[in-house]
């Protein structure tokens, strides 16, 4: 069963799927060090039995927000539903930015079920919310019980110190519910919850930096599918600047120096634009161009996608054969 993911997000991958499960097969073992919206392991073929998969993510409130998904489904979409008003996402937002902290991704990392389904809920909320970049600090506090808008801040435009846009339009736009829900109500939420419920039943899901995961004793493939392993690693591009909540300075390149290193068996697909990872052709890798985002993405660049690449690991099926992926139209 392939399912929408719950939030629009930078980079999302959902177009590119199929070309990737092509590619992919049925590993026994898949591992996405960079989740983000996991929109590839939500549209993975059906299977039956199990499999061994891994989602992981260095933002803690991302990860958060899956975990609760996977465990307390109904009590995330209970806090994430509601119509949308401009004070109730300042609050929010401002709630979630004072609990970023080191101490978030070690409370995750300490527990495997650790999670807080009310913030899930309301991250969710805000993602859904949002236009642009919501992961800037703004200028907007929750200061003694109190939402305070701080004066003379510099990084205007970043965050929730941006307008939200709009408003004044009877709500279009901003009043969006969460994607791909329609005018879904309560109900509707709550069942579309208990789907990625389901789904993420038997996925483990960890905080952490990508390195931490694609070791062998996570990759490990279960008994299922076709004996394979496999690991599609979607680090942001060198490009990207600072769309996400952590840094990401220099990891697309220690990817790409790890991707030299992975073992010939592994099937593995990295993502990246242009020619940022075309020293992998000399040693047996193949790229594919073409779009590989989705409509769910935040990306107000059309011509981005057609910079997209795919670039796979020569265990992967079709590899020696570039042509499998023709350039999108
Ligand atoms: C391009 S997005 C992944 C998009 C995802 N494939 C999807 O379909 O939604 C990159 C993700 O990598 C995460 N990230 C950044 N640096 C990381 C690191 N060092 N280790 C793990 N995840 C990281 C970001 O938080 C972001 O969610």
């Amino acid at each position: 069963m392939s399912l929408a993911a719950p939030f629009p997000y930078f980079g999302g991958k959902r177009r590119a799927a199929p070309r990737i499960w092509q590619a992919l097969g049925d590993p026994s073992g898949y591992v996405e060090p960079f989740a983000g919206s996991a929109a590839v392991l939500l549209a993975r073929p059906p299977f039956t039995g199990r499999r061994v998969e891994t989602l992981n993510d260095v933002d803690g409130w991302l990860v958060n927000a899956w975990r609760a998904i996977q465990l307390s489904p109904d009590a995330v979409a209970a806090a994430a539903w509601g119509p949308v008003a401009e004070i109730d996402y300042h609050a929010r937002l401002a709630w979630l930015q004072q609990r970023r902290t080191p101490d978030l991704v070690a409370w995750l990392e300490g527990d495997p079920e650790a999670h807080d389904a009310k913030a899930a809920g309301w991250w969710l909320y805000v993602l859904a919310c949002g236009i642009g970049d919501p992961f800037g600090p703004g200028p907007w506090r929750v200061v003694d019980g109190h939402l305070r808008k701080l004066p003379h801040l510099a990084n205007a435009g970043k965050g929730v110190n941006r307008e939200l846009p709009h408003l004044g339009n009877a709500g279009q736009g901003v009043n969006r519910e969460l994607p791909h829900l329609g005018n879904a109500g309560r109900g509707q939420l709550q069942a579309y919850m208990r789907r990625l419920a389901d789904r993420l039943q038997r996925v483990r899901i960890t905080c952490g930096s990508w390195e931490r995961v694609v070791k062998p004793s996570v990759t490990r493939s279960g008994t299922g599918g076709d004996g394979t392993r496999a690991i599609f690693l979607d680090p942001p591009y060198a490009t990207s600047g600072d769309l996400y909540a952590e840094s990401s300075e220099g990891v697309a390149e220690a990817v790409r120096a790890w991707c030299l290193t992975a073992p010939r068996d592994l099937r593995v697909i990295l993502c990246g634009y242009d020619a940022e990872h075309d020293a992998l052709l000399a040693h047996g890798w193949s790229v594919t161009e073409g779009k590989a985002g989705g409509g769910a993405g935040y990306s107000v660049n059309p011509t981005n996608g057609r910079r997209e690449r795919l670039w796979l690991s020569p265990a992967c099926i079709g590899s020696e054969q570039p042509s499998l992926f023709p350039l999108a139209a």
